[in-house]
C-alpha cells in the first residue's frame, strides 16, 4: 500500500472508531446528580421549593468522600435520614448554587447597534435599547474550577462565555439559544454567537448530540435540533465560511444522532415512511424534577414506571414540557401520568430536520462538495415527501402530529402545526394561504395578546392560556412567507399583538418573561412545574427580531395609534361646531 493510502486508511479507521457509540461517555453516571440514594433522599425530603436547586449545588469535596459520608449517615438512620440531618449534611458537603458561574459582560457589546435606528416608534426604540442592554445581565462564564475539578459540579464546562435564559435557568439551553442568537446578531455580537456555537459543537464532539442544557443531568436527552440553523444564521451575518468548513462534520454528527436514535418508521396509506420523534429510552425520575416525577409514578402500576419516566424525558426533549399535545388519546388526558410523547410524530421536529437537511445541502454546495450536497438534498426530499404524505391534511389546510398508536392525526390546534411554513419545508406556495384559512377556522386569530400554545386549558405550561415567543415566531414568519399581501398583513398584526404584550408587561414590571398569559390581558404566564421566570433569553431575542423586521410600522400602542388621528379629527370638528 502506498504511504498516502495507508495514512488515509488509518484515518478512516480512526474516524470509524471515533464515530462509534463505544467512544462516547455514557449519559450521566453521577451517583449524586443523576441517580442514587443521596439524590433520592434529598429530593424526596423537599428541602427546597424547586428540585433543580439541589442538583445545581457544587460539591465541597470529592464525590467519593461525599458519598462515603452519606453512606455512613444513611446507615446510622436506617436509610431514612431526618430533615435536620439532611440539611446539616448539605451544609457541610455542598455549596450554594451559582458558584460555578460568573457574570460576564460580552466584549463585543456595543452601545448603538444599527437596527435600533430602524424602529420608528420612539417608545419602542428606547425599549429595544433596554433589551439590548439585558445581554450584559444574562452573560455568564464558567469558572476555571469547573475545568479543574469537573466531578464536583453538575455544570458541564464550556470554553466560551454565553447568554443564559435567566431565573432558574442559570446554564445555557439548546433551543432557547437559537432565538438568543438571532437577537445577538441584531445586536452585532457575532463574537458571542460564534463562542456559543463553538460550545454546542464541542458538546456534539464529546457526547454525540447537543444535550437539553449544559448540566450532566440533561445528558440523556436533547432538545429541538436547531444547531444547523444557528450556523446558517451566523454564516449569513459574517460570511465566516472557514468556521463552517471546520465544523460541518460536527453538524453532520448531530444530524446522524437524530437519524439513528430518533427515527421511526410510519406505515401510512400502504406505504412506509421514515420520520423522527422525541424519544428518550432512559428510566428514572428527571433529577431536576425528581420528587414530582417520583410522586407521579406512584399513581401508575409499578411495571409502568420506567416507561412513564422515559416519556416525561421525551416530553422535556421536545421543549414542550409539558403539554396536552403529548397526552392526546390517553385514558386520562388531564393527568401527566398518561404522557406518551414518543408515540407521536411531531410536525415541528420533522420541519426542523427537513430545514437542517436543506441547509446542509447548501453548505456542502457552497464548499464545493457536490456528493454530500446531493446526499442531503435527497434526505430533505425524502422527509418533505413524508411530511406531506403523513402529516399534511389537505382538507384542514395544515400539518398535524401523527399518533402512531391510534394511526391517526391529532387535529388539535398547536402553533407547531405551521412549523413547515416557518422552516420552508412545503412544496406548494398556496399552503401558506391555506394555513391562514386554518388559523381563521380554528379561531386562533381572535386572541389579542399573542397566539395561544393550544386551545386546551390543562394546567400545563405549554397549553392555553400561555403564549411563548418561539411559537409566535413559527406562526408569524410562517405566514410572512406567503406571497399574498393579506396573509402577510395577518403576520404583521400578530407581530404587533405580541410586541404590545411584551412591551406593556415590561412597562409595568420592568421585566421580560419566559411566557405570557394571554387570557388575563397578557400577563406573565403560569402553570406547570415551577414559577414563571424573568430574563428572558428567547423572549428578548424574538422581540428584537420583530422590532427589526417591522420596526417602521410597529407601534407601542396600536389602538391609540389607530384612534388618535380619529380622536383628534373629532375634537377639532367638535371645537369648530362649538365656536
Ligand atoms: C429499618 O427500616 C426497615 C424498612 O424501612 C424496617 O423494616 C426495619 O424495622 C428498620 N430497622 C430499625 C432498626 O428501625
Ligand atoms: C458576504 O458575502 C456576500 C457575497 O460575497 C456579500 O454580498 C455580503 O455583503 C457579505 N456580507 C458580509 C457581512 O460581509
Ligand atoms: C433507525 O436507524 C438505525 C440506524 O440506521 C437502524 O438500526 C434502526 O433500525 C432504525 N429504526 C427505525 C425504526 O427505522
Amino acid at each position: 500500500m502506498p504511504e498516502g493510502a495507508c495514512q488515509l486508511f488509518l484515518l478512516l479507521l480512526l474516524g470509524l472508531g471515533l464515530g462509534s457509540q463505544e467512544a462516547l461517555p455514557p449519559p450521566c453516571e453521577s451517583q449524586i446528580y443523576c441517580h442514587g440514594e443521596l439524590l433520592h433522599q434529598v429530593q424526596m425530603a423537599k428541602l427546597y421549593q424547586d428540585d433543580k436547586q439541589f442538583v445545581d449545588m457544587p460539591l465541597s469535596s470529592a464525590p467519593d468522600q461525599v458519598l462515603q459520608h452519606f453512606r455512613t449517615l444513611a446507615s446510622t438512620h436506617n436509610h431514612s435520614v431526618p430533615r435536620p440531618q439532611l440539611q446539616a449534611f448539605l451544609q457541610e458537603h455542598f455549596q450554594a448554587t451559582g458558584q460555578e458561574l460568573q457574570p460576564w459582560v460580552p466584549e463585543d457589546w456595543k452601545d448603538s447597534p444599527r437596527f435600533l435606528e430602524k424602529i420608528a416608534d420612539s417608545k419602542l426604540r428606547s425599549w429595544a435599547r433596554q433589551l439590548h442592554q439585558l445581554w450584559k445581565k444574562l452573560g455568564k462564564k464558567v469558572r476555571p474550577e469547573v475545568l479543574r475539578q469537573p466531578e464536583r459540579f453538575s455544570l458541564i464546562y464550556s470554553q466560551h462565555p454565553f447568554i443564559v435564559p435567566g431565573g432558574r435557568f442559570r446554564e445555557f439551553y439548546y433551543w432557547d439559544s437559537y432565538w438568543v442568537m438571532e437577537g445577538l446578531l441584531l445586536s452585532e455580537m457575532e463574537g458571542t454567537v460564534r463562542g456559543m456555537l463553538q460550545n454546542f459543537l464541542d458538546l456534539v464532539q464529546t457526547y454525540g448530540h447537543v444535550p437539553n442544557g449544559a448540566r450532566v443531568y440533561y445528558l440523556q436527552r436533547s432538545q429541538p435540533p436547531l444547531l444547523t440553523l444557528m450556523m446558517a444564521r451566523y454564516v449569513a451575518h459574517t460570511n465566516d465560511t472557514a468556521f463552517l468548513r471546520d465544523n460541518i462534520g460536527t453538524l453532520a454528527l448531530e444530524l446522524d444522532f437524530w437519524a439513528e436514535k430518533r427515527n421511526v418508521s410510519v406505515s401510512f396509506g400502504g406505504k412506509s415512511y421514515i420520520l423522527s420523534r422525541y424519544h428518550v429510552p432512559y428510566g428514572g425520575p428527571r433529577p431536576e424534577s425528581y420528587s414530582k416525577d417520583a410522586e407521579l409514578a406512584g399513581v401508575v402500576p409499578e411495571g409502568a414506571r420506567e416507561a412513564l419516566w422515559a416519556e416525561l424525558k421525551a416530553g422535556a426533549e421536545s421543549g414542550w414540557d409539558f403539554s396536552s399535545r403529548w397526552l392526546i388519546g390517553s385514558q386520562d388526558p388531564s393527568s401527566l401520568s398518561s404522557i406518551r410523547t414518543s408515540k407521536l410524530v411531531p410536525v415541528d421536529l420533522n420541519a426542523f430536520l427537513c430545514q437542517a437537511e436543506g441547509l446542509m445541502s447548501s453548505f456542502h454546495a457552497s464548499l464545493g462538495n457536490e456528493a454530500e450536497a446531493t446526499k442531503y438534498r435527497n434526505l430533505r426530499a425524502r422527509r418533505l415527501a413524508a411530511l406531506e404524505a403523513v402529516l399534511w391534511d389537505q382538507e384542514k389546510g395544515a400539518w398535524f402530529d401523527y399518533d402512531l398508536e391510534h394511526g391517526k392525526k391529532n387535529h388539535e390546534f398547536y402553533p407547531s402545526n405551521l412549523a413547515p411554513l416557518w422552516a420552508g419545508c412545503f412544496s406548494d406556495p398556496s399552503m401558506a394561504d391555506q394555513a391562514l384559512q386554518y388559523l381563521e377556522d380554528s379561531q386562533v386569530l381572535t386572541y389579542q395578546h399573542g397566539v395561544p400554545t393550544s386551545l386546551r386549558k390543562s394546567g400545563q405550561q405549554w397549553d392555553y392560556p400561555n403564549a411563548w415567543a418561539p411559537l409566535q415566531d413559527l406562526v408569524i414568519r410562517g405566514l410572512a412567507r406567503s406571497p399574498s399581501p393579506r396573509t402577510q398583513e395577518v403576520a404583521f398584526q400578530l407581530a404587533q399583538n405580541w410586541i404590545q404584550t411584551n412591551f406593556r408587561v415590561y412597562s409595568q414590571t420592568s421585566a421580560m418573561y419566559e411566557k405570557y398569559d394571554i387570557s388575563s390581558g397578557g400577563q406573565p404566564g403560569g402553570g406547570g412545574e415551577y414559577e414563571v421566570q424573568e430574563g428572558f433569553g428567547w423572549t428578548n431575542g424574538m422581540a428584537l427580531m420583530l422590532l427589526d423586521h417591522y420596526g417602521d410600522r410597529l407601534s407601542s400602542a396600536a389602538q391609540a395609534a389607530f384612534l388618535e388621528p380619529l380622536c383628534l379629527a373629532a375634537a377639532l370638528l367638535l371645537g369648530l361646531l362649538l365656536r
